[in-house]
């Protein structure tokens, strides 16, 4: 297997193989190369290029799902109802920083000299303000550290919303992020989407303040969820450890985890 950097276009001799995968083009190609290069040739449309295990639904156009073995393997054990709140979470600041390398995988670069003991070279670095962070309190909080692990320079906000236990809709109580919120990305972090109204009210927010470039990163979502974002803002992007089957009558997910805030902090 040979995977090469981006190349514009599609070389000839690969046309009659190419597939479109989500976003992804595959192609499968003979390169007239060594033997042991003959093989699978994967290209996509931005700068660097890896074979990243982000799996892409049809039915869940912006759902982003890391599928990645150490992710589902974390996973079950936050969803088992014996972990307790120390081990559940760990589990949820190990989780977050396995979604932000998935969701960091498509952050501008930009090259940028560098001195290396031996020479001057070009190296890339990420280009444009610093990402900002923003949790959706309280469990958002849990996430935190594990993204911030990758991205430490990340400035981070907060949006403050619960869900009305009887409406279920989201009640708003706080909100605060950088000034120059439209030069910025911005991950926004909650271990659920259940119905959808927290993440849909803090894009609207975040879009108030001038946000255009937003993400979600969460752990566990129902397709409710999914759906109810992405019809109220299609550019939001979901990167998620698990979709689950549905809700319950109290806007639970099922299997899902039970309630993230109170087994993050105890509180149950
Ligand atoms: C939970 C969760 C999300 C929201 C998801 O927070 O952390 O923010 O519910 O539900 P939704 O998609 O139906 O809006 P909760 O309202 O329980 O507040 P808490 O984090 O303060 O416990
Ligand atoms: N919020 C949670 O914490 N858990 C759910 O299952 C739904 C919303």
């Amino acid at each position: 297997m040979l995977v090469l950097r981006h190349q514009r276009g599609t070389p000839p001799t690969a046309t009659a193989f190419v597939e479109q995968i989500g976003e992804r083009i595959l192609i499968v190609a003979c390169m007239a190369r060594e033997p042991e290069h003959h093989g699978l040739v994967f290209f996509h449309a931005r700068e660097i290029s890896s074979f990243c295990p982000m799996d892409t639904t049809p039915a869940f156009p912006t759902l982003r799902l890391v599928t990645h073995p150490l992710v589902q393997h974390k996973v079950t054990l936050l969803r088992d109802r014996s972990t307790p709140t120390k081990i559940f979470k760990e589990l949820v600041d190990e989780i977050a920083t396995l979604i932000a390398y998935e969701a960091t995988s498509e952050l501008a670069l930009e090259p940028t000299p560098v001195e290396t003991p031996l020479e001057r070279t070009t190296g890339m670095r990420v280009s444009g303000k610093k990402l900002t962070l923003v949790p959706i309190l309280r469990a958002g909080l849990g996430m935190v550290d594990g993204v911030a692990r990758l991205v430490p320079s990340a400035r981070v906000g907060h949006v403050g919303l619960y869900r009305d236990h009887d409406t279920l809709e989201p009640v708003d109580y706080y909100f605060k992020v950088p000034g120059d919120a439209a030069e910025r990305d911005f991950f926004l972090l909650d271990p659920m989407l259940a119905t959808g109204g927290s993440a849909a009210a803090a894009v609207t927010s975040l879009k108030r303040a001038g946000a255009t470039r937003i993400r979600l990163l969460c752990l566990v979502a129902a397709p409710e969820g999914v759906r109810r974002l992405a019809d109220a803002h299609p550019d939001v992007l979901v990167h998620c450890a698990a979709l689950d089957r549905e809700l319950n009558s109290q806007g639970y997910i099922l299997p899902g985890l039970g309630d993230a805030g109170d087994r993050l902090f105890g509180t149950r």
